[in-house]
């Protein structure tokens, strides 16, 4: 078969190693991948949200299935696209991809089906958000802008100064622009996250190991959120009874109301979940596999991901058995000085083979370049550095140590990843 896999990051990277595994897989593509990719797939120069270049570039090449990983060119609708012309397509359609690029319609969504969340009222008005976090007047309080922010819409306050700067970024200055046409406030909520990710085909739900993702930029969790700064699986505060409990409550109810709703949910649905005092809460929905949880959970894959893929895509997921390697994984990312603020590209790197990779660990590169023979570094998160071992520790170990061994001028990264709640 042949493969397509549409993005650019570590997520894609890590897709694109699991794929390789399978031996039904003759040919990888990525649109557009990047330097460490270039190494295990063919890169094409097409954007990832170029529908119809892709479409395009499929039906020329005689591409067996288009996996689609990132958020955007799934709410942009690629995979309608790409089925309306004859192409097999690993993902959710647009009006079911609503569950992550519209966080009013997740809100609403859960609500009218009962599924376990934090309290909100959604807003289009700032007067009218700024009366109700006043008349409510509980700190910290969760702002967050309606759409699809690269994961940086989210602003938690913690007094009335900050709740009333955040309403004004989003909403009146628009930071992260139409996205913050609505905003939804609401109440904070506490305990460990874990990542749930979860195939389904709509009719069956087969959730993957679990993980946990580190989305602050400094050690002890403070700085800035970022897209992720590192992950774990398993996650241990996912007990076989918190499991339950999320089946029960949160995944099969959620894709019980997508169908309802007439939205189908087909690909992989990311669980956002916090293991709050009441028992399990969604966080957020995501429409696609996350990252970094990607690079730590597809490792443990035992089945071929091919054979999964297919069984989503025809609708008959439940007549499969997912298996999973027991060890634990755990990724570090290295990102670029000044991320998620500006930060500068070009860099080179060093401590890697001709491969991109190093001994002792895998590493999947998000934001690099090949060029000349040398790895540079192309975005803010650089590369995630992973590995496996029998216990949590023994992967930890195993990938700090393959960390220390790479470098780039600003790199930074988190020493405790693993560590915190
Ligand atoms: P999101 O993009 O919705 O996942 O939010 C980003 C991060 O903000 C989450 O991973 C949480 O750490 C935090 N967060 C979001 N919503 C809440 C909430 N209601 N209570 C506490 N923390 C939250
Ligand atoms: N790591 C969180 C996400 O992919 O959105």
């Amino acid at each position: 078969m042949k493969i397509l896999v549409v993005g650019s990051g570590g997520r894609e990277h890590a897709i694109i190693r699991k794929l390789k595994e399978s031996p039904k897989v003759e040919k990888i593509y990525a649109a557009p991948g990047n330097g460490g990719i270039s190494k295990d797939a063919e890169c094409v120069d097409i954007g990832a949200m170029d529908k119809e270049k892709i479409t395009a570039f499929a039906k020329e090449n005689e591409v067996d299935i288009v996996f689609v990983a990132p958020d955007d060119p799934l709410a942009d609708g690629m995979v309608d696209f790409l089925t309306e012309n004859g192409i097999r397509a690993f993902g959710p359609k647009a009006n079911a991809a609503i569950i992550e690029s519209s966080k009013v319609f997740s809100k609403n969504l859960m609500k009218k089906y009962n599924i376990p969340t934090a309290e909100y009222e959604v807003f289009d008005d700032p007067a009218k958000a700024m009366e109700y976090i006043e008349a409510k007047n509980k700190y910290p309080v969760v702002i967050k802008a309606d759409g699809l922010a690269l994961g940086k819409g989210v602003i938690i306050a913690k007094d009335h100064d900050e709740a009333r700067a955040a309403v004004k970024e989003i909403m009146e200055d628009k930071k992260f622009g139409e996205s913050g046409n609505h905003v939804v406030v609401e109440e904070f909520l506490t305990g460990p996250e874990v990542s749930v990710l979860a195939f389904t085909d709509g009719i069956a739900l087969k959730p993957m190991v679990s993980s946990k993702d580190h989305k602050r930029a400094y050690d002890n969790d403070e700085g800035l959120n970022t897209g992720g700064m590192g992950t774990i699986s398993p996650n241990p505060y996912y007990t076989h009874k918190v499991a339950e409990i999320c089946r029960k409550t949160i995944f099969e109810p959620t894709i019980a109301a997508m169908n309802s709703e007439n939205r189908t949910f087909k690909g992989c649905l990311y669980f956002g979940l916090m293991i709050t005092p009441d028992g399990p809460k969604v966080i957020e929905y995501n429409a696609r596999f996350g990252d970094p949880e990607t690079q730590v959970v597809l490792p443990r894959l035992k089945t071929d991901l091919v054979d999964i893929i297919e069984a989503v895509i025809d609708s008959r997921l439940s007549e499969l058995d997912i298996e999973w390697i027991n060890d634990a994984t755990a990724c570090v990312v290295m990102a670029s000085g000044g991320y998620p603020l500006a930060y500068k590209k070009g860099i080179e790197i060093t401590g890697l083979d001709e491969n991109g990779q190093t001994e002792g660990a895998v590493v999947y590169h998000a934001g690099t370049k090949y060029q000349d023979g040398k790895f540079l570094t192309n975005g803010g998160r650089v590369l995630g550095i992973t590995a496996g071992g029998k216990t949590l520790d023994e992967a930890l170990e195993k990938a700090y140590s393959a960390v220390e061994r790479i470098s780039f001028e600003g790199a930074h990264y988190r020493r405790d990843i693993g560590k915190t709640k």
